[in-house]
């Protein structure tokens, strides 16, 4: 069994799907083909559903013992759209703010109507911040010249500005290094023109080594309470956390990836701790069925050879759309209630699916590469078949293909 640790690929396929996963008895078909909102498009599209994230944000705060949650969308909301997965999240009670880690991202997030507080968690543009501020993004402060800027701030917009302070205990990644955060928070927290609304770290997502960063959070915010000082909120768990860091949950979770229905690192295990709902369904539409006969090949460099009749089908999606080259190690694609082999090479724009003896399949069916229609494309399924990390396969999704909402 290879390590499923974050972001790292994953190096089997289809070994690694549950025995039902590959089969076509699962589920037994419920609804004959996905409504589809752009059933007159052939080129990729992705639908985002609202239950779905909706459960899912319940289960997370569920897991982290009904805490509210910083949303996580930076990254064109891992690849499910900046403004739509947002606008469909906003309206969860539990979901307090959204964070995100692109300047241009916050004013995207604005200018769709987003309400809830917006954090930056990076550095911003040159030149940037003062609009940020100015239009109440909430900035992540880590370096010792932050606070003399944002008193200028408070004194030009005369009021105080709400900050969060982003200490590095061990990721040594962004952040004000924990060595020497103390006076540095001692003196945000006293600043009359700043709030701080919370202060906060990321985890490393190592065992012995969270619990250490956690400590190393906990004793900063101890210290400045003896002093008699406010260090607001205190987090640092991401999807990982929330499910394998219940020390680390402290009084707010960030979730990302998880959301939208992947799991963090060991989905096997993580499915049966706490079930989560593919939140999106990419398809394409077929654009060409057609036989081969036997020693027919597919695509480029041949690579699969029919060694009988066979059925195949084309789908208009690529790895230019970010569908993985890989996929032709395992993936499946969804059509008609059954699932189809990818066979010989994923182009740019196009894949091909092996049908079988018959034609089960017409031009114009709707295909599902990822979704909620069958445990086989999941997103973690597929990215486990195609060898990729699920953070991967989510954000190489063309952000110029549309999305609609449900
Ligand atoms: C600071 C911070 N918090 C939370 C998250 C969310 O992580 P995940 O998508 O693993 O839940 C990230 C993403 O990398 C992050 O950088």
């Amino acid at each position: 069994m290879p390590s499923f640790t974050r972001r790292h690929f994953l190096t089997t396929a289809a070994s690694l799907l549950p025995a039902t996963a590959l089969t076509n008895s699962w589920p037994a078909p419920k609804a004959p083909e996905p409504a589809s909102p752009m059933r007159d498009r052939y080129d990729p599209w992705l639908e985002v559903e609202a239950r779905a994230l909706h459960e899912n944000i319940n289960t997370l705060s569920r897991l982290a013992g009904g805490r509210s949650i910083i949303s996580m969308v930076k990254n064109n909301s891992y690849g499910l759209g900046i403004a739509l997965a947002p606008k469909l999240i906003e309206p969860h009670p539990k979901v307090k703010a959204f964070g995100v880690v692109k300047t241009e991202e916050c004013f995207q997030l604005l200018k769709s109507g987003i309400r809830k507080p917006i954090l930056l968690l990076a550095r911003p543009d040159d030149g940037a911040e003062f609009d940020l501020v100015r239009h109440g993004i909430q900035m992540c402060l880590y370096t010792p010249d932050a606070l003399s800027r944002f008193e200028k701030f408070s004194a030009q917009l005369q009021q105080r500005i709400k900050v969060h302070a982003y200490v590095d205990t061990g990721m040594n990644r962004v952040g004000m290094p924990h060595r020497q955060a103390a006076q540095w928070l001692a003196e945000l927290a006293s600043s009359p023109s700043i709030e701080l609304v919370s202060t906060f770290t990321d985890l490393t997502e190592d065992p012995e080594f969270d619990l250490e960063q956690v400590r190393r959070l906990r004793a900063l915010a101890d210290e400045l309470k003896q002093s008699g000082l406010p260090a607001g909120a205190l987090h640092a768990a991401s999807s990982h956390g929330i499910y394998h860091r219940p020390d680390a949950h402290l009084d707010l979770v960030r979730p990302g990836l998880s959301q939208f229905g992947a799991y963090p690192s060991d989905y096997k295990k993580e499915e049966l701790q706490a079930p989560l709902i593919p939140a999106y369904r990419w398809s394409a539409r077929v654009v060409r069925v057609s036989q081969m006969e036997k020693g027919d090949s597919v695509s480029y460099g041949r690579k699969y050879i029919a060694t009988k009749p066979t059925w195949i089908a084309t789908v208009p999606i690529g790895h230019a759309d970010g569908y993985p080259r890989t996929a032709v190690n395992g993936a499946v694609v969804f059509i008609k209630g059954r699932v189809y082999p990818v066979i010989g090479a994923v182009s740019a724009s196009h894949t091909i699916v092996a049908l079988g003896d018959e034609q089960t399949v017409n031009e114009g069916d709707t295909a599902v590469l990822v979704g909620p229609d069958h445990l086989a494309v999941a997103p973690d399924s597929v990215a486990a078949s195609s060898g990729i990390s699920v953070y991967d396969l989510l954000m190489h999704m063309n952000p110029a293909q549309p999305g609609v909402g449900s």
